[in-house]
């Protein structure tokens, strides 16, 4: 499985840095970041494809380079308006215009709070086409008790999300 992950300027790029570092060998991770966290990340993970958000011209920005699934985590207000009226004016954007109109999975992590109407419609016109929004929320079960199990727990619930295979919590029983 081929799968985009991209970072947004909301607050938690870690969770999606996180994201990454669980994934099972068998998926081929492809990652687009700002120019800060790319720094960061060439030290540490320096076996991952990285593109530059600015890179308009990046394979990800085709149809062609056929992404199996592609997660925004997370994901800005800024980032999710833009896609939901369809306007591509980087990377990460047209990534996600791309999966929309390839009918790939998009997974968007959107985080903000209170969210006004404005992102609530936007949220809401993009699950009806099909796009999962998959804030990173809160939970008391499945045996939480630090903020490192809460992130695998949100992790382990994207990775349901997008049919990648996982161990990270306990499941409901
Ligand atoms: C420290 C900091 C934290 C931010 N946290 C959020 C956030 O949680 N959610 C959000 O939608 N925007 C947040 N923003 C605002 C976005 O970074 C801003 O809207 C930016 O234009 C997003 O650009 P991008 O969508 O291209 O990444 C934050 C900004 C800063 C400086």
């Amino acid at each position: 499985m081929k799968l985009l992950v991209a970072i947004t300027g909301a607050s938690g790029a870690h969770l999606g840095l996180e994201f990454i570092r669980y994934l099972p060998k068998e998926i081929e991770p492809f990652l687009i970041i700002s120019d800060n966290a790319k720094k960061v990340f060439e030290k540490e993970y320096p076996s991952i494809d990285i593109f530059d958000t600015n890179d308009i011209a990046a394979a990800p920005a085709s149809g062609s380079f056929r992404v199996d699934a592609t997660a925004i985590i997370p994901c800005s207000m800024n980032t999710l308006a833009k896609i939901a009226v369809g306007i591509s004016d980087n990377l990460v954007t047209r990534a996600a215009l791309v999966a929309i109109k390839e009918q790939k999975k998009l997974l968007l992590a959107p985080r903000e709070m209170p969210l006004s109407p404005i992102s609530l419609e936007h949220m809401s016109k993009l699950a009806n086409l099909g796009v999962i929004i998959a804030p990173p929320i809160l939970a008391y079960y499945s045996q939480i008790k630090t903020l490192k199990d809460l992130e695998k727990f949100l992790i382990g619930k994207w990775y349901d999300a997008l049919g990648i295979e996982h161990n990270l919590f306990k499941r409901w029983e």
